[in-house]
């Protein structure tokens, strides 16, 4: 195999912009999730709302892809997707799911494991009429983890569905949809220096309270 450019190995940087305490976080965890996201936008940060999305198939084998975070409420987190997709079929088998933050700039990453649910079609069809007509043709256009034979099936497609809702309201795929993660523990994870990081645990109790814990790092 090729050398990389740079030793891999030798990679490394030292946290040293912040510190996690208990007081700061406070005691539900979707609140505190709201305030280091507006902290994450004042920093200028690109697609702060971009997550890892983990889920795993029929097997228990993972997979995990970025998808962006359309709707936070205190129920839970909500993306947008194609149902049918591999994401779809995992979800349809196991819907207990992780999603995952990573806001370097800000020496943060914030852990989330829940139960994931579609959203009522109401909800998706507000935000699918949100979207661009491009995004909303594209959605009838691409048949999401299926294999095309080449690209220019896309353009065939998408050209097709450009026709055919020319001059109407595009609707929504009924194979296109949001999902909401609805949270059981949601961890900080704050970087300091030496790997003497901050984690603050809150796993969701039996009353429905968050139980707060801090966790070695
Ligand atoms: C920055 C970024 C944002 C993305 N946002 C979404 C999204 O909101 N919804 C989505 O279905 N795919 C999104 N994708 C594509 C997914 O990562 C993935 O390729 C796609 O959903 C198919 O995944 P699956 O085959 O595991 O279902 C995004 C990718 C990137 C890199």
């Amino acid at each position: 195999m090729a050398e990389p450019p740079i030793n891999i190995a030798d990679i490394r940087m030292d946290y040293m912009l912040a510190a996690l305490d208990e007081a700061h976080a406070g005691d539900n965890p979707l609140v505190f999730f709201t305030q280091w996201f507006k902290e994450a936008e004042a920093a200028q940060i690109t697609e702060i709302n971009a997550m890892t999305l983990a889920t795993a198939d029929a097997a228990g084998r993972p997979h995990a892809r970025i998808v962006l975070l359309k709707g936070l409420d205190e129920r839970g987190f909500v993306f947008f997707t194609n149902y049918d997709s591999a994401k779809g079929s995992d979800i349809a088998a196991n819907p207990q799911v992780s999603l995952l933050f990573f806001w370097k700039e800000l020496e943060r990453q914030v852990r989330i494991e829940g139960v994931i649910e579609k959203v009522p079609a109401s909800d998706s069809d507000i935000y699918f009429q949100s979207r661009p007509a491009a995004s909303r043709i594209g959605a009838w256009a691409s048949p999401q983890s299926t294999q095309i034979p080449h690209r220019n099936i896309l353009d065939l497609n998408y050209a097709r569905y450009e026709q055919e809702f020319s001059g109407i309201d595009i609707p929504r795929p009924p194979h296109w949809g949001g999902y909401i993660v609805i949270p059981q523990r949601i961890e900080f994870w704050q970087g300091r220096s030496s790997r003497m990081h901050d984690r603050l645990l809150f796993v969701l109790n039996g009353a429905g309270g968050w139980d707060r814990s801090r966790l070695a790092p």
